[in-house]
């Protein structure tokens, strides 16, 4: 009795998953997820996590945008959006240590600004400092507004600083970082950036930073130096580091003159990459600044860049000289990305 039963039971539920089967498959007929992907990337950015709000006019939970960063948690485990809304905000935001995977989502790089003045040192003026692993912001700019508007300020030329990155995995998509010198400190961590503007005349995409910076602006306002001004000062400090700044299919114009960079520690690695580069910049493309002597030791490579100021004939002897292997690891995503952790924000 009881074998019968279970053959029975068995054979009921093998009827049963057959029918599962089928019903599944006819629903896979009727409705194709053929873009499957590019929904649950678009979710990502669309907040299925909590949110809270940030508007300067009263109709948010805060309406600064600090305090809603200390809201958070201590030791935050799952994401946590921050809308802010459009509107400038003068303050100065600082993501601590213990305040992981937040979610800063703006209303575009035209539209949510905050800014403030803090000068002189590149360890506390910057506008925006972020010490936290797993940050994603997008539609925001960021602007240290000491020297700004650029050859018009009253101010002395110092360091002041927009971004100062130190986290793991960072991802910024549509977000401006407006200065005038060392305007963004990529420091320390993975940091993808993708379709930003970034502003500045004197070291302004600057540290030891493993990033790559995507169809991004790089917008020179070099013209009130009358000397040229410096893109990058990447600070790679030994051959067993794995950081570098790599640009890819980026435009590179603006005013003035200026080199693509100039190395703050010896073993600087910078690429460009597809990019587009106007005549602003200078033929001999970069200065060997305190590595006189040791330009050996440097990785200033070009690939496939157009525009007036992409051709390599002026160029110093000891730039591009990377074989392309080492030029294809560097290009490749994977250079900061093995695990995928960019792609989950990608609005495909
Ligand atoms: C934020 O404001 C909304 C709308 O008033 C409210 O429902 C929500 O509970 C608030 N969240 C927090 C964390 O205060
Ligand atoms: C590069 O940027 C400049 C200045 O914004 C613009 O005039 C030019 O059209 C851009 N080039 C490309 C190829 O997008």
């Amino acid at each position: 009795m009881a074998k019968i039963f279970t053959s029975e039971a068995q054979k009921m539920s093998v009827f049963q998953s057959s029918a599962c089967l089928i019903i599944f498959v006819v629903i896979l007929c009727l409705f194709p997820n053929t873009n499957a992907s590019v929904e649950t990337n678009t979710r990502k950015f669309e907040g299925y996590f909590p949110t809270i709000s940030v508007d300067p006019s009263g109709g948010g939970n805060f309406t600064r945008i600090q305090a809603a960063i200390d809201s958070v948690p201590s030791y935050n485990k799952n994401w946590i959006c921050i809308h802010i809304k459009a509107g400038t905000y003068r303050e100065k935001i600082r993501i601590p240590y213990d305040r992981p995977l937040i979610y800063l989502k703006g209303e575009g790089q035209r539209r949510t600004t905050v800014t403030w003045d803090d000068h002189d040192s590149i360890e506390t003026s910057s506008t925006f400092i972020s010490y936290a692993d797993n940050i994603v912001v997008r539609g925001i700019k960021f602007v240290n507004s000491y020297n700004q508007p650029p050859g018009k300020s009253v101010n002395p030329m110092q360091p002041a600083v927009a971004g100062n990155f130190q986290g793991d995995k960072y991802v910024f998509v549509d977000c401006g970082f407006i200065g005038y010198q060392d305007t963004l400190w990529d420091v320390q961590g993975r940091h993808y950036f993708k379709s930003c503007t970034i502003q500045g005349a004197v070291d302004f995409i600057f540290g030891s930073g493993q990033s790559i910076y995507e169809e991004c602006i790089i917008s020179v306002v070099a013209g009130s130096l009358g000397v040229p001004g410096f893109i990058t000062a990447q600070g790679r400090s030994s051959p067993g580091e794995a950081n570098g700044f790599v640009f890819k299919r980026c435009n590179i114009s603006g005013d003035g003159k200026t080199f693509l960079g100039r190395p703050w520690r010896n073993f600087a690695r910078v690429v460009f990459a597809n990019s587009i580069m106007s005549e602003i910049v200078v033929p001999q493309g970069w200065d060997p600044w305190f590595s006189v002597g040791h330009e050996d030791k440097l990785t200033y490579d070009e690939h496939n860049c157009r525009g007036p100021g992409s051709d390599l004939s002026r160029r110093v002897k000891w730039a591009n000289t990377a074989t392309q292997n080492v030029l294809n690891r560097l290009i490749s995503r994977k250079f900061i990305d093995n695990e995928g952790w960019i792609k989950d924000w990608m609005v495909a």
